[in-house]
């Protein structure tokens, strides 16, 4: 059972840097969403990791040689705690973004991705220029669309009592929404997706560099064809706005679309495969959503705080001392947002689904300036979902036999047939 790991368990003897205390050294590989369980709660192993009894910073012992993937070799400081996760996504004197997510780097590209890699103050002004995109009038503006795919979507699937809600549903309706924002061609949907498990889930070095050419070629074509015909969409836009009064360069302009793509196409996916796991296992957050739909807004918040999907890093600016450890200049810092989001010290009752959960301070978007500027998006697509599906779904379950197998992070679960009993009330 995950939940018997205790310290001493999840200790190592791996050669690390002489200023990391040995009794903090540790292997988490379990805790980072690679190693899947058939848990209701997917992230329990990792909620005692937040106890008070837990050292406030642990270190993540190298992995070379491994098969772990190119991006995984190097150890790494960990923070678990709430307050500590806190303050890494907010201190910015001390920590730093630069290189997060630079894929792009391992095929010599020198571009950044923006905004996720921009320190302050320099993110502002690129947080100002795309934040307009997903403002809540501009949302509105969406909603329709968004219902409109909703819609049809459950339609198609409603009066047969069966869907594979990851592969067919979940995978499906927030890249057409975000392909619809982008303005992209439809026909990219599924090589988008495969260009994105290579680089993101493939581990493997060929595929990534591949995966990074192929889109990183579409997308240069794809802005230069926006440049030459203009509409209405997200990349347009991008490509003819102002940054402080003058045209975005080139950089710019490769390294705001490329990290919308990365950052937008699978995430939402996820979300929503756990999120229909978790009630399919659960009939009980059905029910109470069913009966109390003005509970689907603090309900989307928990599934949010229960499933986060990713942990971050972030870059040591200089060497600094903290909970009595060195942490050295060039070091990264990662936060366990699996650990965070359960935190005693943060949630009453953090294993507990509570739908109605009144604060709900979750590290899933991260927090400080970074905060994912995706997430109202996400957020509504899925309060949008939740709303039309309990209008047209009666009480589901896991179709007899299927595998529930989840990754507790972004592989999450690929395939999740659901069924139901067609006539019964919704
Ligand atoms: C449930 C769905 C989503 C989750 C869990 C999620 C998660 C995250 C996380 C954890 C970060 C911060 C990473 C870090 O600081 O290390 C982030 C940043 C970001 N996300 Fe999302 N994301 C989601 C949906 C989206 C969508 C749909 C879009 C775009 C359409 C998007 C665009 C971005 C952007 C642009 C940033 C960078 C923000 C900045 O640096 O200022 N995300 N997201």
């Amino acid at each position: 059972m995950p939940n018997e790991r205790t310290l001493e368990s999840i200790r190592v003897d791996t050669a690390v840097p002489p200023h990391v205390p040995r009794d903090r050294v540790v292997d988490l590989t379990w805790a980072i969403g690679s190693v899947p369980n058939d848990l209701r709660d997917p992230y329990e192993p990792c909620g005692w990791l937040s106890a008070p009894d837990i050292p406030r910073l642990l270190y993540n012992a190298p992995k070379a040689g491994t098969a772990e993937g190119p991006m995984r070799s190097r150890g790494h400081w960990v923070v678990t705690h709430h307050e500590d996760i806190q303050r890494v996504y907010t201190d910015n004197d001390v920590f730093s973004n630069k290189g997060t997510a630079e894929f792009q780097q391992l095929i010599g590209e020198t571009f950044r991705s923006i905004p996720l890699a921009v320190d302050p103050p320099e993110h502002s002004k690129y947080r100002m220029y795309l934040m307009p995109y997903f403002s809540p009038a501009r949302l509105s503006l969406m909603e329709p669309g968004i219902r409109d795919i909703v819609v049809e979507m459950i339609g198609s699937f409603e009066k047969t009592g069966e869907v594979d809600v990851a592969w067919d549903f979940g995978r499906v309706f927030p890249v057409r929404v975000f392909m619809g924002l982008m303005g992209f061609p439809p026909p990219m949907f599924e090589q988008f997706l495969a260009w994105e498990w290579d680089i993101l889930h493939s581990n493997s070095l060929e595929k990534m560099q591949a995966a990074l050419r192929g889109v990183l070629k579409f997308l240069r074509g794809f802005i230069a064809e926006k440049e030459a015909t203009p509409d209405d969409n997200l990349v347009s836009k991008i490509v003819h706005g102002r940054i402080e009064g003058r045209p975005p360069t080139e950089e710019e302009k490769i390294g705001m679309v490329w990290f919308l793509w990365l950052g937008g196409l699978d995430t939402v996916a996820a979300t929503i495969s756990q999120m229909f796991r978790r009630m399919a296992l659960e009939p009980a957050i059905q029910s109470r959503l069913r009966a109390n739909p003005e509970l689907i807004e603090t309900a989307v918040e928990e599934f949010l705080r229960t499933q986060p999907l990713l942990s971050s890093g972030r870059l040591a600016k200089r060497d600094f001392e903290w909970h009595g450890v060195t942490i050295k200049a060039g070091e990264n810092v990662m936060c366990l947002n699996s650990s965070g989001n359960f935190d005693p010290a943060q949630f009453a009752d953090p294993r507990a689904f509570d739908a109605a959960r009144p604060i709900n301070r979750h590290f899933t978007f991260v927090g400080g300036v970074h905060k994912c500027l995706g997430a109202p998006l996400a957020r509504r697509e899925l309060w949008i979902l939740l709303d039309e599906w309990f209008k047209r779904i009666p009480e589901f379950r896991v179709k007899p036999g299927a595998d529930t197998t989840v990754f507790p992070g972004l592989l999450s679960i690929r395939n999740l047939p659901l069924v139901w009993d067609v006539g019964a009330a919704g």
